[in-house]
């Protein structure tokens, strides 16, 4: 029963309470309205800009990681993202700070954007509502208001990209329209390859499901291109599937985690590597995925490549991410558990809002 569920519509349907798989299938048009989103946004008023800071946690922060990549390849102002309480100490009037909550009752996030209010910072605001919302109108801080009603981790479009447009609007990267039109393409034409309609002999997502199922997930991306996407797939394994999953990249991994695969032979036994390969990779890195492959294989259960779609980087990271995000959610119908319902966190932050 628990494999027959990935060819079965309805029952998918059914154990997906909260319609995580709908809200993939959207993701497309998502991301084409949260760029326009951003292009309408009020853009604030700074002078010289020397850092951006992405100050948000989880499903809000990975979207800073996005930005942060792509910036490291479009800008020649760094992006950096925390996620904490507190900035770091070069936060100051020279600091254009994204605080980045979907619920808007992040502590953390909260925490951090009263600090880089107080350090003089210019903080743009970007939720759907709650604290977050009430006191950037209050203070007349520019707020990206994006709609409500998803989880964070599927609103990943509506927590980055008008933050891009924004920094586009700035003159702090170029002209990324093309880009984003390109990855909406990319997006709509990986969903009728991996949606739940596709059977799982011909659906790539379901596929890696079925060889994740029962064991742990270990995912491998490169420095400044995959990197996001393999901090993604680890994320989405976690709150969707409920289950583990840990992350490297390239070429740090092969510095200390490749020594690590002699013991215990029978726990490395239950690892699945997933690879994710982006074709425009320095051709070094490229080289070292191939020898890795060589010297890892007979250690664990199985190994597998995802590859890249698209030539501009929005479209190679994201093409990566979704097919992480799908079968992260087939992995949850596999171990029969509801992929949208995050209850842990939820009752976490409920215990620590009474303590
Ligand atoms: O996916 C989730 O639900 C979490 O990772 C949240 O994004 C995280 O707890 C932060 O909450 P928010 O995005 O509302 O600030």
């Amino acid at each position: 029963m628990e494999k027959n569920i990935l060819d079965n519509p309805q029952a998918m349907r059914e154990a997906d309470t909260t319609g995580m798989l709908e809200a993939l299938w959207e993701l497309p048009e998502q991301c084409a309205r949260a760029w326009e989103l951003g292009l309408a946004a009020g853009v604030p008023f700074m002078g010289e800009v020397r850092h951006v800071l992405v100050t948000g946690l989880g499903g809000s922060a990975i979207g800073g990681d996005f930005l942060r990549v792509y910036a490291a390849k479009a800008s020649f102002v760094p992006v950096v993202v925390n996620r904490d309480y507190v900035l770091p100490a070069f936060t100051g009037p020279h600091t254009l700070v994204f605080a980045v909550s979907y619920s808007g009752n992040t502590e953390e996030t909260l925490s951090a954007y009263r600090e880089a209010r107080q350090k003089g910072a210019t903080v743009v605001a970007v939720t759907s509502g709650g604290r977050l919302a009430e006191v950037a109108s209050q203070e007349n801080v520019p707020l990206i208001r994006v709609p409500g009603g998803l989880a964070p981790r599927a609103a990943t479009g509506y927590l980055f990209l008008p933050t891009l447009a924004v920094m586009q609007r700035m003159g702090l990267v170029p002209d990324a329209g093309g880009e984003v039109a390109e990855l909406v393409e990319v997006l709509r034409a990986l969903r009728e390859e991996l949606g739940p309609q596709v059977p799982r002999e011909e659906n790539p997502a379901k596929r890696l499901a079925a060889n994740m199922h029962g064991r742990i997930p270990v995912i491998w991306g490169a420095s400044g291109t995959s990197e996001v996407a393999a901090q993604r797939w680890k994320g989405q394994i976690n709150e969707n599937a409920k289950a583990p999953a840990y992350w490297n990249v390239f070429p740090e991994l092969n510095h200390n985690e490749l020594v690590g695969f002699e013991h215990p032979a029978e726990l490395l036994a239950q690892l699945y590597v997933v690879m994710l390969r982006d074709p425009q990779d320095h051709p070094r890195v490229q080289k070292r995925f191939a020898l890795t492959r060589e010297i890892v294989e007979k250690a664990v259960a199985g190994m597998a490549e995802v590859e890249a779609r698209g030539q501009g980087l929005l479209a190679r990271m994201y093409s990566l991410v979704y097919v992480g995000d799908y079968a992260s959610v087939y992995l949850a119908l596999l171990y029969g558990v509801d992929p949208g319902p995050v209850k842990v966190i939820d009752q976490l932050k409920a215990r620590l809002a009474r303590e």
